[in-house]
């Protein structure tokens, strides 16, 4: 192995940054799969997953097929992957919403539940095949012996048939979220409007954990989560069916749908892979490129913006989300120039006002530096911006080099403030430390794999 002794600023080398991302990941791994962080999300997360498998893969290919296998294990016969999947050696208190809200195993059992795992109802962006492909690629020779494809496959097909077939609850071709966990995105402006019309479970019907481990200033406020209890307890009370639950919040989400065409995209490859004809995952990335290009474009504000569903309008906030089709490698030359052009403006000011991408336009009346998704960088996104910009023939050097210093700078923190890299949230935050292992990796190789 190669080491680049290149030093950052708080004179931590590539090396010790690479042995300080490898001891959060080892630490978070708990034998199947790996929580975010020990304290705030004790749990397997789907989205963290699959970031987590993303990094890992440099460390143990044969431990980053493990963690998508156990995330994946828990999928339900209706094809959703749950945005949780509890421990059963974790206190249930241990975190709220836990598997006693929830309740899967009974009020899922209907949807197809799984009856050996208590898992949440609701899903979280699907980046699991595109985080399969990678993990492959690191190590096909493994990957084949085990399997490995040829098990993820058809669950990560059936999984993407879910979303186009049960979500597109608009009918625009585009797959909908029904939460605002769901787009992983939780208090992001952007879902101001459509949860204003959601009254609140009372706050003295639940008790949140999260403050007991994180600042109350950089979490949801209690109103935001009376919300977000009432919206998914009436799911769970509809048996998580998608026909039949009324679904007050319906939001078509740029970046949720952008990565469902990146994973298309992915799952192409890996039929090709498995000697299977990849037409049909070309076909689909296509007509969702279509659709997000044709309901979600917004020339004028140079991004992709949210829709609300229920109003048929243009949710007019900023948000990362809406840079993120960056990533559809088929995005066409002039939308990809333009948010290029929107990322390095005075909205997100990335390589200018800002160290990395904030979650939340800077001059929106909503931003907040600290709180949560509502302002404060985060590294996933940045990978993504990153990967996307590279792919469409932008600059990325600088930014790389920034997420690995603040990164490290913040003892690999949940997020950042967007404006000097400072940590907010919760440290040794496990897709942090997954973006560091996978950035530093591609400096080894000399650039540029994928
Ligand atoms: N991100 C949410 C939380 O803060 C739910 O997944 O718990």
């Amino acid at each position: 192995m190669t080491t680049t002794l290149a030093t950052a600023p708080e004179g931590l080398t590539r090396l010790r940054l690479r042995q300080e991302a490898t001891r959060v990941l080892l630490t978070n791994w708990t034998g199947n799969s790996t929580v975010p962080s020990h304290t705030l999300y004790p749990h397997q997360w789907s989205w963290d997953s699959a970031f987590i498998a993303i990094g890992l893969r440099h460390l143990s290919p044969r431990r980053a097929q493990r963690e998508l296998e156990t995330l994946l294990g828990a999928q339900w016969a209706d094809g959703r992957i749950p945005h949780i999947v509890f421990n059963p050696a974790v206190r249930p208190d241990a975190y709220f919403p836990g598997p006693d809200f929830w309740r899967s195993s009974t009020s899922g059992r209907a949807a197809g539940a799984p009856a050996w795992a208590e898992t949440s109802g609701i899903v979280q962006p699907p980046v699991h095949a595109l985080a399969a492909a990678l993990v492959h690629e690191s190590d096909p020779e493994t990957s084949r012996r085990r399997g490995f494809l040829e098990r993820l496959y058809p669950r990560l097909t059936a999984w993407h048939d879910y979303l186009l077939h049960e979500r597109d609850l608009t009918g625009r071709g585009l797959v909908c979220v029904v939460h605002p966990w769901e787009p992983g995105m939780d208090n992001s402006p952007c879902w101001d409007g459509p949860l204003h019309r959601i009254v609140p479970a009372p706050g003295s019907s639940f008790s949140r954990v999260d403050l007991v481990h994180g600042e109350q200033a950089e979490r949801p406020t209690d109103l935001d989560y009376g919300r977000y209890v009432r919206l998914a307890a009436d799911y769970r009370d509809h048996g998580y069916q998608d026909t039949g639950t009324p679904h007050p919040f319906v939001v078509e989400d740029p970046g949720f749908n952008a990565l469902l065409i990146a994973s298309e995209h992915a799952l192409a490859d890996i039929a090709e892979a498995l000697d299977r004809d990849p037409q049909q995952h070309h076909e689909r990335a296509d007509a969702l490129t279509e659709s997000l290009l044709r309901h979600l474009w917004q020339p004028e504000a140079g991004m992709f913006l949210c829709r609300d569903g229920h109003t048929d309008t243009v949710i007019e906030e900023r948000s990362v989300t809406g840079l993120l089709p960056l990533i559809i490698p088929s995005l066409p030359s002039q939308v990809a120039a333009a948010l290029q052009h929107t990322a390095r403006g005075p909205h997100f000011g990335l390589g200018s006002t800002t160290v990395l991408a904030p979650s939340y336009d800077l001059q929106g009346t909503a931003f907040d530096a600290y709180r949560y998704w509502r302002g404060p960088a985060w590294f996933n996104t940045n990978w993504l911006l990153e990967r996307g910009l590279r792919h469409h023939g932008g600059q990325t050097h600088a930014l790389r080099e920034r997420l690995l210093d603040a990164a490290g700078t913040s003892n690999f923190a949940e997020y950042v403030d967007p404006r000097t890299g400072q940590g907010r949230g919760t440290p040794h935050f496990s897709w942090t430390a997954a973006v560091v292992l996978d950035l530093l990796a591609r400096l080894q190789d000399g650039e540029e794999p994928r």
